[in-house]
Order: C-alpha cells, then structure tokens, then sequence
C-alpha cells in the first residue's frame, strides 16, 4: 500500500504539466464549435462566469483533495476521497476519477491518432491538388463514416495502437517523462498557435473568392467578441458553457487529483493552481478563438461556419484551407495546426493515464512499466469498438456519458464532499496551507454554497431539457397542465433511445442504421459499465487487502 513513490521536478514542470493536462484537443476543437453553435458573442459571458463560479472553485477543490491524498500515500481518487471522509463508500465514488480517463482516452487518443496521420499528409502533400469536397471526403474514409459494412479499417487502427504507444512509453517513464513531454509541448504548441493566430487575425478579407466574394475573417472575430446579453437567460447556452469548462478545464476527471497528489506537503496549491487555470484560459480563448473560427470565416465566410460548425471542421475543411496560402506557408500552416493538436492532445491523455498507474502502484505494487502496459490495454479494449463502429456512434457515446455526464457527476460529489462533509473550515486551512497569494474570502463561500448549487443545477437541467430548449415555454405549459414535454438532447431522452427512436420515425428509409445506431449504443453503454464494475471491483479488493495489512 501507500507510498511516495514520485514527485514534480520543479514548479514550472508541474505548472506546464498541469497546463498540459488541460489544454487540449477541446481547446482548438470544441470550443470554436461550442462557441458558433451558441451564438458567438452570447456564449462568452456565460462561459467565463461559469470559469469563475464553477471552473476556479472545483480547481481550488481538486488541487486541494489531491495534495491531501499524497500527503497520505494515495494518488487516485478512489482513495484520496476514502481519506477525507469516515464513510467507507466514499471510495466507490472515486471510482469515477479512474473510470472517466480510461473512457475518455480510449477515444481521445483515437483522435490524437488522427492529428499525427494528419502531420504526415501534410508534409507529403496529400491535400494540395484535392478540391474542397475531396479533402472533406477523404476524412469521411479514413474514418470509415460511409461505412456499410462492417470491414476494419487497417490503418487507422495501426495509427491509433502506435500513438497509444507513444503515450505507454512517456507514461512509463513516469512524471519525468509527462514533465519533459510538457516543457517541449506547451511552448510549441503555442508557437504554432501563435503563427495561426496571426494569420487568422491579419488576413481580413484577402482570401475572399468569386464562390464567398464577402469572406472576411473580422466578421468571424466579431460573431465572437460582440457581447449579446439575450443569452443570459437561456439555459442551452449556460448548459453549453458549463460543459466546456468542465471538459477544458479537465475538471471532474481525476486527473488534477492524481497530479496534485505528487506534490510535497506545503507546496503551494492556491498559486499554482489559479496559473495552470488561467493559462488553459488564455490558450483557449486567444488562440482557440483565433485559428479556426476567422481562417474559415476569411475563405468561406461567416454564414458557411454558422451552418456547418462541426468537430470535422478540423479535419475536413481546414487542411483544403491552407492550401490556398500556397504549397510553402500551406504547409508549414498544416504542420502548425495539426503538430499543435498533437501536442494539446497528448499532454493531456498522459495525464489520463496517471489516476489508473497511482491506484495500481498504490493498492498492488505496479510498477511504472507494468501500470504504463495495462492501462494501454485497457485503453485499446475500450478503443479499438470507437474505431471499428465510429459511424454507429460508439464514439459519441463515450463522449456524451463518460466525457460530459460523468465529469458533472462527479464534480458535484466531490465538491459536496469537500466542503461539506471534510467541512469548509478543513478546506479553506487546506486550500491556503503554503500558498503564495491570499484567495478572496469570498470563495469561501462561493465553494460551499454557489458552486454546488450550480452544478446541481446544470446537472437537473440537462437531465429534463425541455422540448426546444425552451424553458419558459415549459414552465407554462406545465401550469396549463400539459405536462414537461423532453428535448430529445435531455438525458432522459438519451438514456431512454427516444433520441434515437424519433430520427428513425422521422427517417423511415434509414431505419436500418438507426437501429444499428441503437445497439452499438447499447453496446457502447454496456462496456462502460463492465469498466465501472470492474474498477470498482478492484477497489473493493484493495480495500479487503487494506484491512488484512492493518491487521497484521
Ligand atoms: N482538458 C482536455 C481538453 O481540453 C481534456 O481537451
């Protein structure tokens, strides 16, 4: 059991690292999406009140139980969490913080292996006499999405168990590796994202074309950076920017936890905690906002994104994009955009291998090899169905209950449990013990009362969303008695399939697939749970050991 086995080699490492954990593929890929799909200008006030009420709060939180586990030998959350209450079972609900990185790996990495194959298209010019359409469709064959059978796609696999690879290896080498991983990373990362970023705030309306004569990329800034107030009041946007945060921030995870349990005893917390947040912050919002959105708005311009904001923008539009800047700046761009998704990647599934390697060198004496080997197979077993049944959802349901319900969960569980059954009063002398700033006492109070009640409601909110998102509408109707009529985007609706069911009412011709679509959900579901249970197993296995070792 419990020993203090590996700690940060010093504070930029640990700073950079933690940075790394966070910045990531949601920085450049989901949030210029969530940002469009929200109304642009109106996504931004709730998004950061949501950094401030909710994002910085569960940092404080998660820096602070981690740093508490360490000091006690445990460096995952399944015990970190034992450790801060009386309840035994408080354990079980540390299971998610291991749970949830091995989900979300198994197709994290999965898009990671899409970043590195990108690099090499680009360098050997793959894209350059592709149209516009070609290069969107060779995407939609790597990933085998027109799929109608059921055939492997080779390559695609191989790329994945080689950059899974790559992962096992750095982890193997334990917080060293992550460290020197994140010192070269994060700042060419932000180099790349800086060459971006510059083109895509200078070039204004110079790639305009006959097709899209009024492209301009300021029109993409401005959607952004124009606040509109109207979206205060609409829960959809707020639902959205809280999720974004979570998944941003990798709050609600485990995975600061396990990071912040290497370190030492007085080892500020407040300090370097508000630095690795507000650094993700700043990557995200000055560079994710810089690249995507007004490189496309400048060749294609706004209305185009607003239709067809998508993840696969990325993959199917941008490449095609870069081209126009001619065969030299068109690659060198290619290889910035897709090198630094790499990077943002992997600095953060590292950091998702990290709770599973602390919980098996804690309970059972792995070593780092051993750990590094297992958790890459349980990621390929988790991995290798998102790659094979990609066009059947597998993927997206992975997304939606292990990288977004599960973090909410979570996050509420231990915020309770931190300032309300460790006690607020524990917390707070915790939080502040070694710290370098003073954190307004305000917080205080907001970690008790505002944060819980928040993720509270966010959690409730998108378990019943209404029908069209439409809440006022909703509460009228109820009191007319027509009953709460659920969005098919409502958890209810997802967990029940009526999501589902209803695109095959209203598509009859693709019944077929949609019912393809509902089974491999299922699947989907039913593997997560074997990987709950089976963690959870293991940790009631530790727990007898822990029990026959205290009696010895
Ligand atoms: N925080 C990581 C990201 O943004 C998971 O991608």
């Amino acid at each position: 059991m419990a020993k203090q086995s590996d700690s940060w080699g010093s504070r930029i490492g640990l700073i950079l690292a933690m940075a790394g954990n966070a910045v990531g593929l949601g920085n450049f890929l989901r949030f210029p999406v969530q940002a469009i799909q929200n109304g642009g200008g109106s996504f931004i006030i709730p998004y950061l009140v949501c950094f401030i009420l909710m994002g910085i709060p569960l940092l404080f939180t998660e820096w602070s139980i981690g740093r508490f586990g360490g000091k006690k030998g445990n460096h995952s959350t399944p015990y970190i969490l034992d450790s801060m209450s009386k309840r035994n079972w408080w354990k079980y609900i540390g299971v998610f913080g291991i749970f949830t990185n091995v989900a979300v790996v198994a197709y994290y990495t999965y898009i990671e292996s899409w970043t590195f194959i990108y690099v090499i298209h680009t360098v050997i010019g793959t894209f350059t006499q592709m149209t516009q359409a070609e290069v969107s469709e060779f995407f939609v064959q790597y990933v085998n999405l027109n799929g109608s059978n059921f055939g492997i796609p080779y390559l695609p696999v191989l790329v994945y168990i080689l950059v899974l690879g790559i992962n096992i290896y750095i982890l193997s080498t334990g917080l060293g590796g992550i460290e020197k991983v994140a010192k070269i990373g994060m700042p060419l990362l932000i180099l790349f994202g800086a060459v971006l970023a510059f083109k895509g705030w200078t070039m204004g309306a110079a790639n305009a074309s006959a097709a899209f004569p009024d492209a301009n990329a300021w029109d993409g800034i401005n959607f952004l950076w124009t606040p509109q107030y109207g979206s205060l009041f609409d829960p959809k946007v707020w639902l959205a920017a809280a999720g974004q945060i979570f998944f941003t921030l990798s709050v609600g995870m485990g995975s600061i936890q396990c990071y912040a349990s290497y370190l030492k005893e007085n080892e500020d917390i407040a300090l370097n905690s508000l630095t690795s947040g507000f650094t993700n912050e700043l990557v995200e919002i000055v560079l994710g906002s810089a690249i995507v959105i007004p490189i496309a708005a400048g060749f294609l311009g706004l209305d185009w994104i607003i239709e067809n904001a998508g993840f696969g923008m990325a993959f199917q539009t941008m490449p095609y994009l870069f081209v126009q800047w001619g065969e030299i700046f068109g690659a060198i761009a290619g290889i910035c955009w897709f090198g630094l998704l790499f990077f943002a990647g992997i600095t953060s599934s590292l950091a998702m291998g990290t709770p599973w390697m602390g919980f098996m060198e804690d309970e059972f004496g792995w070593g780092k090899v051993k750990g590094a080997l297992s958790f890459g197979v349980l990621a390929l077993i988790m991995g290798l169905p998102t790659i094979l049944f990609y066009q059947y959802g597998y993927f997206d349901e992975y997304d939606y209950w292990a990288g977004t319900v599960s973090l909410v969960v979570f996050a509420l569980l231990e915020m309770i449990l931190f300032t309300w059954v460790f006690g607020m009063e524990n917390g707070w002398t915790e939080l502040n013990r070694g710290a370098d700033i003073r954190i307004p006492i305000g917080y205080k109070w907001i970690m008790k009362y505002i944060t819980p009640v928040l993720l509270l409601l966010v959690l409730l909110s998108a378990l019943i969303t209404p029908e069209g998102n439409n809440w006022s509408a909703a509460f009228a109707s109820i009191t007319t008695g027509e009953g709460w009529t659920l969005d098919p985007s409502s958890l209810i609706s997802k967990l029940t399939h009526d999501d589902l069911k209803l695109l095959r009412f209203s598509d009859p011709e693709n019944g077929e697939f949609y019912d393809k679509k509902i089974l491999f959900s299922t699947l989907a579901r039913i593997q997560m749970l074997v990987l709950f249970m089976f963690i959870a197993v293991l940790v009631w296995y530790s727990g007898i050991k822990r029990k026959s070792i205290s009696h010895e």
